[in-house]
């Protein structure tokens, strides 16, 4: 399972689902349901970017979740969680969280390293650049971008 936020999904988050999906049967992409935060895209608008994003793959189903990701897991009877990890700097916390999550849940966590072409890469990154007027056509697909294109002239922000 690779859980996150993927407010919007980036060439980043793909890269570490196109890799994990082939080292898995199944992959399922469980995207948070986070009622404190306001994200950029709505939950149904980040699971249709997701889904259209990895459709050619096969073997990935996106799906969400709220509440801690081990009850998550315990329900749909996933064991292993995958994250990708951009820069040491990612590692303290998701050490932290895989800690945790072991202990909570029984769950392993499996860290798979981004290809450096994208490790500078973030939604939150991506979003500013956006809101600015930065292109970030290279950083998301084509759907995404579009998309991404349409709420910043909404917002006008
Ligand atoms: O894309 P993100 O925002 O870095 O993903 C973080 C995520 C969703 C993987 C993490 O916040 C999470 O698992 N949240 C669910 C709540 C939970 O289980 N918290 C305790 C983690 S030890």
């Amino acid at each position: 399972m690779c859980p996150g936020s993927f407010d919007p999904v980036t060439y980043g988050h793909l890269d570490v689902i196109e890799r994990a999906s082939k080292l898995y049967d199944e992959l399922v992409v469980a995207v948070l349901v986070n009622e404190h935060k306001q994200g950029m895209f709505d939950l149904a608008d980040r699971i249709e970017l997701i889904t259209e994003a990895t459709a050619a793959y096969g073997n990935v189903i996106v799906d969400s979740f709220s509440g801690l990701l081990v009850d998550y897991c315990r329900d749909t009877q996933t064991n292993t969680v995958l994250k990708g990890l951009r820069a040491t700097s990612d590692f303290d916390y998701e050490l932290q969280m895989a800690q945790m999550n072991r202990e909570l849940g029984g769950v392993e966590t499996v860290f798979l390293p981004t290809n450096p072409e994208h490790s500078y890469l973030s939604s939150s990154l991506v979003k500013e650049v956006a809101r600015f007027g930065g292109d970030v056509s290279r950083f998301v697909p084509a759907h995404v971008h579009a998309r991404l294109s349409e709420r910043v002239a909404q917002r006008g922000d």
